[in-house]
């Protein structure tokens, strides 16, 4: 913790929403804005990345307008800058940091880079003001699907991650597949509230050995081939009972490795992030068998759980403690790892 407040002007547009915020002291959100792109990709069936670069050109100085002016403040009221660096679609990820090198650099403020996934994870930490490593927490987004023990504020280590598709992909593929759109997991989550879960017994991906790393690949062949199926035979499938019985599947999955990995861990306090975790029955089947086992869950708001950049400003305020820095010549890493070395200086 700081002697004193630190403010942070938060920039996050690593794939289809421009999103800038201002973070007080990691937890405190003075504003979060985010313009979402979303509309002009469901035409596409899925996000085209040079529309979303141009489209985050478009927006990002008017959300860092109404960020600052929402938040009251001026750059003069700011102590840095934070951004996400990567991982990302590289010509997305690029507008946000030259623009956040651009606006530190001409208000003479510190720059931060902050890893995508750090962000999400750090959503946990403005749901919930008391929470302090170590946790465990399960992030599920379109790119990625990592189980992490939290052990320090932006010390993470991988316990599992998947192999194949991450489970928004997942989820996106058999929308599309089921003609539900883009995204498809809010569009599944919608159609399965009225399907039966048990209508088909889909696989649930099994990894040899008693690892915590996901498979999602067999799962989406398998939905895609009775669909297929179907169609050759012309027998009548029900769509919500497909996207139930598939969203069932998913979620036990995630279930399952979250709560072992309580059990052989021993760390009671247990998470979720990234957009996934805005599923409705993830939340709601973690709640309730966090309850009966007597652990601790924290479920940031679905507006927390997909990208956003208050987020950004609690993994930011972290990194600026530790003496995170970035110098002009950031620049935006597609591929970067989690828990890759920091660069880190004496605070400026
Ligand atoms: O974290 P996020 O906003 O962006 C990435 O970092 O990828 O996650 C987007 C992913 C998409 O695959 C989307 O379909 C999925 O999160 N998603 C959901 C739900 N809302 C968004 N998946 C399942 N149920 C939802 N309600
Ligand atoms: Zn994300």
């Amino acid at each position: 913790m700081s002697d004193r407040d630190i403010t942070l002007l938060s920039i996050e547009s690593s794939c289809d929403e421009t999103a800038a915020a201002v973070v007080k002291n990691g937890r405190e959100v003075l504003s979060d804005i985010i313009s979402s792109q979303i509309s002009t990709h469901q035409t596409y069936g899925g996000v085209v990345p040079e529309i979303a670069s141009r489209m985050h050109t478009e927006a990002i100085v008017s959300c860092v307008r109404t960020a600052l002016s929402e938040a009251g403040i001026s750059a003069a009221g700011l102590d840095g800058v934070a951004v996400t660096g990567g991982p990302g679609l590289v010509g997305a990820l690029l507008v946000g940091v030259s623009f956040a090198k651009a606006f530190a650099f001409a208000n003479d403020l510190p720059l931060v880079n902050v890893h995508h996934i750090d962000g999400h994870i750090s959503a946990n930490y403005i749901e919930d003001p008391l929470l302090a490593p170590p946790f465990l927490c399960l992030v599920a987004s379109g790119g990625h699907s990592h189980l992490v023990l939290v052990k320090d504020y932006g010390v993470y280590e991988i316990l599992g991650q998947t192999r194949d598709d991450a489970a928004g992909e997942a989820f996106d593929k058999v929308a599309r597949a089921l003609g539900l759109g883009y995204p498809g997991g809010p569009a599944i989550d919608r159609a399965a509230a009225g399907g039966d879960p048990d209508a088909y017994r889909f696989p649930q991906a099994k990894i040899e050995g008693a690892s915590y790393d996901f498979s999602f690949s067999g799962l989406k062949s398998t939905v895609l081939n009775l669909l297929n199926q179907s169609r050759m035979t012309g027998e009548e499938i029900r769509i919500p009972d497909v996207a139930a019985s598939f969203q069932r599947a998913v979620v036990d999955v995630l279930e399952e490795h979250l709560l072992r990995a309580a059990e052989e861990t021993g760390v009671g306090v247990l998470s979720i992030a990234g957009g996934v975790a805005s599923n409705s029955c993830l939340r709601e089947r973690l709640r309730t068998s966090c309850a009966s086992r007597g652990l601790r869950f924290i479920c940031p708001k679905p507006v927390l759980c997909t990208d956003n950049a208050a987020m950004i400003g609690a993994a930011g305020y972290y990194a600026y403690l530790r003496g995170v820095r970035a110098d002009w010549s950031l620049n935006a890493e597609p591929n970067l790892p989690l828990g890759s070395r920091e660069r880190r200086y004496h605070a400026r």
